[in-house]
């Protein structure tokens, strides 16, 4: 059964909204020619009936006065019963001037609400010019009869319209899923199940009289899109393996850069570290003169620079060669803050800074704290080290807060200074690399500008991040924020 009305395109929706939407306007206009059709045909009969009575008068009117006025009964009888045969004519009554009465027709039914009424004097002219009323003849139309009639044809015929509409549709439903709607569902299978394997061509299974009309245009359509596609996926294909090769050797170059870097670096380290140990035995030598002790100083100043720098390239080949290793241990932040606040006084020292250094640990961290202890080390001396550098007088606090939001473990380290502060305009480009935020310090404080692009990066690497935190307070001009989220606060086991 379903798959009879499958057939006849049942389950076609398409042709289902066609039919009905045809059925309705095929109804509605059924409905407006039927009422114009029958309408006139109304109009027309009411009109012949209302001409009856008017001609009344010139054909009925002077036989029945004759019969009335010479008492020809019979005659009267004939000719009202002529009048009463037409089916319009719902009653008439004929009262003679001696008393006499005919009716016909029933007064209480159509004619008590007639469509229409004539009242006709019957009068006899007398030879003397003068004329004597014989007679008044009453003569009601009612034209219900035409109504039925009608209202009955106007059923035949709209129900007649409706039928042939249903037919009509029940047609088109049929041509609809044949001709349109079984070629649409093709073209819908084919594009859904169209894929790179997958490269038939679409056809559609039409007589050849079918051809050419809008479905074939849109087969080529989507035939000329497929290939268009399958030409552009190829050269996406080629494009990725191109791409990918060229990642591969610039991975390649990078990481034999990277390694190059490092084992210079520590080609270079190594001698210099024994060059530093000789100028400082030479600076603190008793027995020199002030001269060269001075130029022992300077030499010792610029190859702690050049050992920084040293440094810095290492840790940013390391992080380019992928080759930080992040390791999360339990560790005492209590302990830990100690040793930052004794290694920034070491720094202050050796940087001859008169400047106070300040440290502020939360009293509800907990005593262990799950976390990089040593590439947090070194991103908190790396901001403090800054922070000295860039600060001639005030100080430099180190604080350390409990961050822990909808039980979400984090702390927060913040590194201060008192310092020049960082103009607007370079506050966003700091963090990259071989940026300092104004040329001339490069002159005053040397550097190399690797230092935050470092600390943001190993930052990263532990899931924390490194900002510069614009709620300035207590008077210091510079505030760098490090957030550690996700750190699993330890309690010591009681
Ligand atoms: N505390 C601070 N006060 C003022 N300016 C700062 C401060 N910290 C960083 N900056 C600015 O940001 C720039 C980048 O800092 P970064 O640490 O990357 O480089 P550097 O200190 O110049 O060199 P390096 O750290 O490689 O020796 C600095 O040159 C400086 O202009
Ligand atoms: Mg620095």
């Amino acid at each position: 059964m379903i798959a009879t009305l499958r057939a006849i395109g049942f389950d076609n929706r398409l042709g289902l909204r066609l039919v009905i939407a045809s059925l309705i306007v095929g109804s509605v206009l059924s409905v407006l020619s039927t009422s114009a059709q029958l309408g006139a045909s109304y109009f027309r009969q009411r009109t012949d009936a209302t001409l009856v009575l008017s001609r009344i008068e010139d054909t009925l009117a002077s036989p029945l006065e004759q019969a009335v006025w010479t008492f020809n009964f019979d005659q009267v009888d004939v000719i009202l019963d002529g009048l009463a045969a037409d089916p319009n004519i719902a009653f008439v009554e004929l009262q003679s001037s001696t008393g006499q009465s005919w009716t016909r027709g029933d007064p209480d039914e159509q004619a008590a609400t007639p469509d229409d009424q004539r009242v006709y004097e019957l009068v006899h002219k007398l030879d003397n010019n003068r004329s004597e009323l014989v007679g008044v003849l009453d003569v009601r139309l009612s034209l219900d009869a035409v109504r039925a009639r009608v209202w009955a044809e106007f059923w035949t015929t709209f129900l007649t319209n409706l039928a042939k509409a249903y037919i009509a549709a029940i047609a088109l439903l049929f041509l609809v899923g044949h001709m349109v709607s079984r070629h649409l569902r093709k073209i819908a299978d084919h594009v859904d199940n169209t894929n790179a394997d997958n490269t038939n061509a679409l056809r559609l299974d039409r007589a050849g009289s079918e051809k050419t009309d809008d479905l074939d245009r849109i087969v080529d359509a989507i035939d000329r899109f497929e290939c268009r596609t399958r030409e552009q996926m190829d050269a996406l294909g080629n494009e990725i393996i191109d791409r990918k090769q060229a990642e591969a050797e610039a991975r390649q170059a990078l990481s034999i850069r990277s390694q190059f870097l490092a084992t210079m670096s520590h080609e270079i380290r190594t001698p210099l570290n024994a060059i530093m140990g000789f100028l400082h035995l030479i600076a603190t030598y008793k027995d020199i003169d002030d001269k060269p002790r001075v130029y022992a100083e300077t030499a010792t100043k610029a190859s702690h620079q050049l050992m920084s720098l040293m440094n810095n390239s290492l840790d940013m080949s390391r992080i380019e060669a992928d080759a930080v290793e992040i390791k999360m241990t339990p560790t005492d932040i209590h302990s830990l803050a100690k040793d930052w606040h004794q290694s920034a006084e070491g720094m202050r020292h050796m940087r001859d800074k008169n400047i106070k250094i300040t440290l502020d640990v939360a009293r509800d961290l907990p005593p262990l704290i799950n976390m990089d202890a040593s590439h947090v080390t070194q991103i908190v001396s790396n901001l403090v080290d800054n922070a000295i550098k860039f600060t001639d007088a005030g100080e430099v606090d180190i604080a350390i807060k409990n961050a822990t939001s909808d039980g979400n473990p984090a702390i927060d380290i913040r590194v201060s200074d008192t310092g020049n502060g960082i103009p607007e305009d370079a506050r966003a480009r700091i963090f990259e690399r071989f940026t300092q935020a104004d040329s001339g310090m490069l002159r005053a404080h040397g550097g190399s500008g690797l230092g935050l692009a470092i600390c943001s990066e190993l930052a990263r690497l532990m899931g924390a991040t490194l900002t510069l935190d614009d709620r300035i307070r207590d008077g210091f001009t510079t505030v760098f924020l490090l957030r550690l989220e996700n750190v699993a606060l330890v309690d010591l086991p009681t």
